[in-house]
């Protein structure tokens, strides 16, 4: 696939002003990407569950500008308050994306933005912020175009949330999203998200996450800075042969129910991410020893009681504790007696699997 499909030719509208809003979520990888080549293309196939509760809204108010074009014009605001520590983001994601969106610099842009979840809660806002962004561009896309199909404008919007962020490409739709080519799943490609397009057993229908906060400050190294340090890693081959391993496990996991072998498939991924931070050069560790001992409580838990609780990680010290809806109660009590006394300030967020971003 040819990223120039994405570049429209000329616009059959014209405007002068308007507005676009979007909703739109975080995602978590149960097998996760970690190491992209140039332009944001993954160096492995990744599959995430799109969440529920944890999203980002964003609206963007646009008018035609006057006199120099030259550069882009934008404000940025995050919850009503001016924000300009997000400027360098956007304007490296505009000219990232400014090729595919020629009206980029016709307009002046007013973007407000809120997250559903602590902003500083070490939860990545990036996913759920740069969809929900592609996303309005695109519906302002789609007024300069009205011809726009609804299967064009969700993959454009994918794609260029990619540009913002790798793993926001996955938070568009949901249940289950996968981004990057794999042979044994149809329409995967490393440009978009695409919706997993197989049978799902109904274990995994509302499968819950409750995210455990376990360190809300800054990461020491950045997402980016981290995939980088997979160029010359010394496990790098292995480590990408093995996400592909894990897609087509997954597949048979997912179809069969088998709920032993996903928890072994996801906390693999989760441990093999962190192992690939702590055997990089320079090496690095995000878990903290509050994420150790939650891990350990769980595990002990489930060997207790035979409850089918598991976890796994993001770029960081936080720990989503993955599990069936049936189960939720029990597990829950667990959660609030045992694990939450690990989160910094005994927080915690409980969500779920959800369905993707909602135009507002
Ligand atoms: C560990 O998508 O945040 O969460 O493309 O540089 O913005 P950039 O990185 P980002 O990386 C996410 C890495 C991960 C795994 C995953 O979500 O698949």
């Amino acid at each position: 696939m040819n990223s120039t499909r994405f570049k429209l030719g000329k616009y059959t509208n014209t405007l002068t002003s308007g507005s676009a809003s979007w909703s739109s979520p975080s995602n978590i990888a149960l097998v996760k990407y970690w190491g992209k080549k140039e332009h944001q293309i993954p160096e492995n196939p990744s599959i995430s569950f799109t969440l529920d509760a944890c999203k980002t809204i964003t609206e963007i108010k646009f008018e035609k500008r006057e006199g120099d074009q030259s550069t882009f014009s934008f404000e940025v605001f995050l919850d009503d308050m001016p924000k300009p520590d997000f400027h360098p983001k956007i304007e490296t994601f505009f000219n990232r994306i400014e090729a595919y969106l020629p009206f980029l610099k016709e307009f002046h842009f007013t973007i407000h933005t809120q997250n559903t979840f602590p902003h500083s809660s070490g939860i990545a806002s990036s996913a759920s912020g740069m969809s929900a962004l592609a996303l309005c561009l695109m519906s302002i896309e789609k007024q300069l175009n009205p011809k726009l199909s609804d299967s064009d404008f969700i993959q454009k919007a994918s794609f260029l949330a990619r540009l913002g962020s790798g793993s926001a490409c996955r938070s568009l739709e949901g249940d289950l999203v996968v981004w990057g080519a794999h042979p044994e799943i149809e329409g995967s490609n490393d440009l978009f998200g695409v919706k997993y397009p197989y049978k799902v057993h109904d274990n995994f229908k509302n499968y819950q996450d409750t995210i455990l906060l376990v360190d809300k400050g800054e990461k020491q190294v950045s997402s980016t800075i981290g995939h980088n340090l997979m160029h010359g890693h010394p496990f790098a081959k292995q480590r990408f042969d093995q996400a592909v391993g894990n897609i087509s496990k997954i597949k048979n996991i997912l179809e069969s129910g088998d709920l032993e072998a996903f928890i072994a498939l996801v906390e693999s991924e989760a441990l093999t991410l962190h192992a690939m931070m702590m055997t990089s050069m320079p090496y690095f560790i995000l878990m903290k020893p509050n994420t150790l001992e939650i891990i350990n409580k769980i595990w002990s838990f489930r060997q207790e009681t035979g409850l089918p609780i598991s976890f796994t990680l993001d770029a960081g010290a936080n720990v989503h504790v993955l599990y069936p809806e049936k189960d939720a109660d029990q597990i829950l009590e667990f959660i609030k007696s045992q694990l939450v006394a690990y989160c910094q300030n005994g927080h915690y967020i409980c969500d779920k699997i959800g369905f993707g971003a909602k135009q507002s």
